[in-house]
């Protein structure tokens, strides 16, 4: 099956019924994307699909061909000299030191990245509102909030 993936074309050989998750970790190697409780609950695995924010454990890859898939990995700018300049999200969450085990970040990220391009200037519940189903079993929420706050500002500033 071939699968568009952070901009880059793979094929792989996989049942279609396939998870996301696992296609993305154990074929791709694009272990950024976390398994958490694999029942589309904790939002651990939270991807993009054509900019939609989705929870990879529970999407076959079937439902993925000929789309867009953004991983974390992929969230970065690169820059014409090659490197890579982080996503304000993803700076802001090691600015404001966010991770514990950092298990949901990734998804965490994802899913305020989504977020932030349909509300460019959220209020703090609306922020806790958008990320209510992405549970942090370490308990940050202050500071993945406060990140996503900070994240909202630098990329106001930069529009
Ligand atoms: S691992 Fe996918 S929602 Fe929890
Ligand atoms: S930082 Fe540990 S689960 Fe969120």
């Amino acid at each position: 099956m071939e699968l568009r993936v952070n901009g880059k074309p793979y094929s792989v050989n996989c049942d279609p019924s396939e998870m996301l998750v696992w296609v993305l970790r154990d074929d791709l190697g694009l272990t950024g994307t976390k398994m958490g409780c694999g029942a589309g609950i904790c939002g651990a695995c939270t991807i993009h699909i054509s900019g939609v924010p989705v929870r990879s454990c529970v999407t076959p890859i079937s439902a993925a061909v000929g789309l867009e898939i953004t991983t974390i990995e992929g969230l970065a700018t690169i820059l014409p000299d090659g490197s890579e300049k982080l996503h304000p999200l993803q700076q802001a969450f090691i600015d404001e030191q966010v991770p514990q085990c950092a298990w949901c970040i990734s998804g965490q990220i994802m899913t305020a990245a989504a977020f932030l391009k349909e509300n460019p200037h959220p209020k703090p519940h609306e922020i806790d509102t958008a990320l209510e189903n992405n549970y942090c079993r370490c308990g940050c929420y202050v500071r993945i909030r406060a990140a996503v706050e900070v994240a909202a500002k630098e990329l106001e500033a930069s529009a």
